[in-house]
């Protein structure tokens, strides 16, 4: 089994964007699940023993959580490193972030939801596209590491190359690209799916690459979470040449943690439907986790989980890195759809 390296905590779902993709709709915003102080030291604690250094902060939006700041001292006091995942329009006000950098912030990924201020109100019922760009100057100038994000999806494609160009115009250096997945599924209320957009995206990136590595000076990476077969197989070649893929995920690594507001282990950020196991109930400590993760039951749902998508996939020299990708890929078709 892989040695546990990552560890998400999720500290709330309140949120002050609504985001019309969030994986998170359905968990309702409600500032009533907002994580107590308590359990996110006890999590804390339990990362630390299992050894595990980077603790990434989440949500909702984790710098609405009244304790954010307490909670990120504690990981600093720890001696682990807290990395806060943000939609960073609090940090437009720079004493905000001054506050939390005091208490040992160090690392900041923050990701825009929309390429222009109309298009991020359209995406996000707000209207903070020029708040985020302030807080990657204020994020920029200051001693903490900042990661740019954007989620990409057949719509923003061919335009988010707009939002990368003005961050880099305030300052961020370093970018990071994931692909939007739909778990509406696990709601018991499937969208409708057009395959076809899958094949829009890939061939969007592919093409904007060239214009893509000028603007980051080729500092980006992408998680690719799409079967590995269905890309140009020499574009994969030189996105790995560069460093600028990851193409598997902690779900299929079995290398992380994510924990849901009520101390729910659930396998993956998208997944907060799924709980695998509770802090208080299954573990409360490295002995009671370990025999809790090393157990039969645990080791069935990521088999479950992590079940190759098609007949292909078994014999594939790529499987170990693919993994058949996300497998919310196959909630609405199947992977000889996908793959013709
Ligand atoms: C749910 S947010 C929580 C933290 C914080 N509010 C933020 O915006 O980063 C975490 C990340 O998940 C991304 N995300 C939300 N829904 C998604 C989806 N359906 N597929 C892929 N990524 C998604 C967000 O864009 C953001 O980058």
């Amino acid at each position: 089994m892989n040695p546990l390296k990552y560890a998400w905590i999720t500290v709330n779902r309140q949120c002050n964007l609504r985001c019309k993709w969030c994986y998170a709709k359905s968990a309702d915003f409600k500032t009533s699940s907002d994580m107590p102080l308590s359990l996110a030291k006890e999590l804390i604690d339990l990362a630390s023993q299992l050894n595990i250094q980077n603790i990434s902060v989440t949500g909702g939006e984790p710098t609405c959580h009244k304790d954010i700041a307490q909670i990120i001292q504690y990981i600093r006091q720890k001696n682990l490193t807290p990395i806060l995942i943000t939609n960073g329009v609090l940090f437009s006000d720079k004493s905000f972030l001054d506050s939390l950098v005091s208490q040992g912030l160090s690392s900041v990924n923050l990701s825009i939801k929309g390429c222009s201020e109309e298009d991020y109100m359209k995406n996000t019922g707000v209207k903070a596209y020029a708040s985020t760009l302030e807080a990657i100057r204020h994020i920029s100038k200051s001693s903490v590491r900042l990661l740019v994000s954007i989620v990409l999806n057949s719509d923003n494609i061919g335009r988010y190359l707009n939002a990368i160009k003005d961050a880099v115009e305030n300052g961020a250096e370093e970018f990071h690209f994931s692909f939007e997945h739909d778990f509406s599924m696990l709601d018991g209320n499937p969208k409708p799916y057009d395959i076809r957009s899958i094949h829009k995206l890939i061939k969007g990136f592919q093409e904007s690459y060239p214009e893509l590595s000028v603007i980051t000076n080729g500092r980006f990476n992408l998680h690719q979470s799409l079967p590995l077969c269905l890309w140009d197989e020499s574009f994969i070649q030189t996105l790995k040449k560069n460093g600028q893929i990851t193409t598997s995920c902690q779900l299929l690594e079995r290398s992380g943690l994510v924990f849901n507001t009520d101390g729910s282990l659930i396998p993956c950020n998208l997944m907060h439907q799924v709980p695998i196991g509770k802090f208080g109930q299954d573990f409360s400590d490295k002995n009671s986790f370990l025999s809790f993760w090393n157990s039969q039951k645990v080791s069935n749902v990521y088999r479950k989980l992590c079940t190759y998508p098609g007949k292909k996939c078994h014999t594939c020299n790529e499987n170990i890195h693919c993994g058949g990708g996300c497998l919310s890929n196959w909630f609405q078709f199947s992977y000889n759809e996908l793959i013709y």
